[in-house]
């Protein structure tokens, strides 16, 4: 029987994974990580662990006899350009921590990089997974290292490491913090409460996006792929649809008729911008099976629906 650790389990995908995988394998053999405390359900246990110490994590996975680590510990865009020394830390160290433990001791690992890898010089449309990258925030230079170790180490220390390049998340379970593409979370909590909603980005920005279920089911299936399947380890481009924030609205209007979206974009502008607008992710399709499920319309039914329940409920 497999033993899953997952780092950042409180996070946006973290606190998902962790039902999906503790439905998949049993929850007596799902092991939560996290800087903060919490007790999320689907788990064994919690543990409370600053994942740039090695040795504390490196304890983690002995007790647990961890085979398997998801590692989604991570700083985000935005808030990375606030704070690019702690990112640098959190993120990089954070993850040659997890590839060293693997060394050695057959762990399997899944790690997330992003659409972040690509920069201002980046093909915009149909950006094919080989290309110019030169990532200019913090955020993305993290992800683009972290590809590169991971490649390393899959080739040096045959380390199983395997990656997608995420887009933005949609999800409304656990909210989302610091990251460029949360306006795409945040306008469907306010859309239902306040019926309108002041983006950080401008009406035309168009960016590529993945509702919370493709992105878990994702990992969990690159995850499961045959080794041989997964030809490339540094990440995979992964993506759903692309959206302008404008065309989001809309779709919200469809629903929720009154609801008014206003824009005043602000620093996390220029990091949309630099990322492409829509990406081609044919390898991921056609090395190990990638199909998205989920487009604007239903997502945006979706969303609405259960954030509602949940605003209902009072769970928020
Ligand atoms: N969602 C991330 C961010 O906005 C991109 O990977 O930072």
């Amino acid at each position: 029987m497999t033993r899953i650790l997952i780092t950042g389990v409180n996070g946006q995908i973290g606190s998902e994974l962790s039902e999906r995988l503790g439905g998949l394998v049993g929850p007596e053999n799902i092991v939560g990580l996290d800087l903060r405390p919490a007790t999320p359900p689907y788990l064994i246990a919690h543990e409370t662990v600053d994942i740039t110490c090695k040795e504390a994590v490196r304890q983690v996975i002995e007790k647990y006899e961890v085979d398997t680590v998801y590692h989604m510990a991570s700083l985000l865009s935005a808030r990375g350009e606030m704070n690019p020394d702690q990112t640098w830390e959190v993120n990089m160290t954070g993850l040659k921590n997890i590839l060293d433990l693997a060394r050695g001791r057959n762990i399997k690992i899944f790690w997330p990089s992003s659409i972040a890898v690509f920069g201002p010089n980046s093909p915009k449309e149909n950006t094919p997974q080989n290309t110019i990258l030169d990532p200019n925030t913090m955020y993305g230079i993290t992800k683009r290292a972290g590809e590169l170790l991971c490649q390393y180490y899959f080739d040096k220390f045959h380390v199983d490491v395997r990656s997608v390049r995420y887009p933005g998340i949609i999800s409304y379970k656990t909210e989302p913090g610091g990251g460029t593409t949360d306006y795409a979370v945040e306008i469907f909590y306010e859309a239902i409460r306040n019926k309108v909603y002041t983006c950080f980005v401008g009406p035309e920005t168009r960016l590529p996006m993945m509702y919370m279920d493709d992105a878990v089911r994702a990992a969990v299936e690159i995850m499961q792929a045959e080794w041989d399947k997964v030809k490339i380890r540094t990440s995979y481009n992964l993506t759903a649809m692309s959206f302008t924030a404008e065309e989001l609205a809309n779709e919200i209007r469809e629903n929720i008729t009154e609801f008014t979206c206003n824009y005043a974009p602000d620093f996390r502008q220029e990091i949309a911008n630099s990322w492409p607008q829509q990406i081609d992710d044919s390898r991921a399709r056609n090395d190990w099976g990638w199909q998205h499920s989920y487009d604007l319309a239903s997502i945006t039914t979706e969303m609405l629906a259960r954030l509602q329940e949940k605003l209902d409920t009072g769970t928020s």
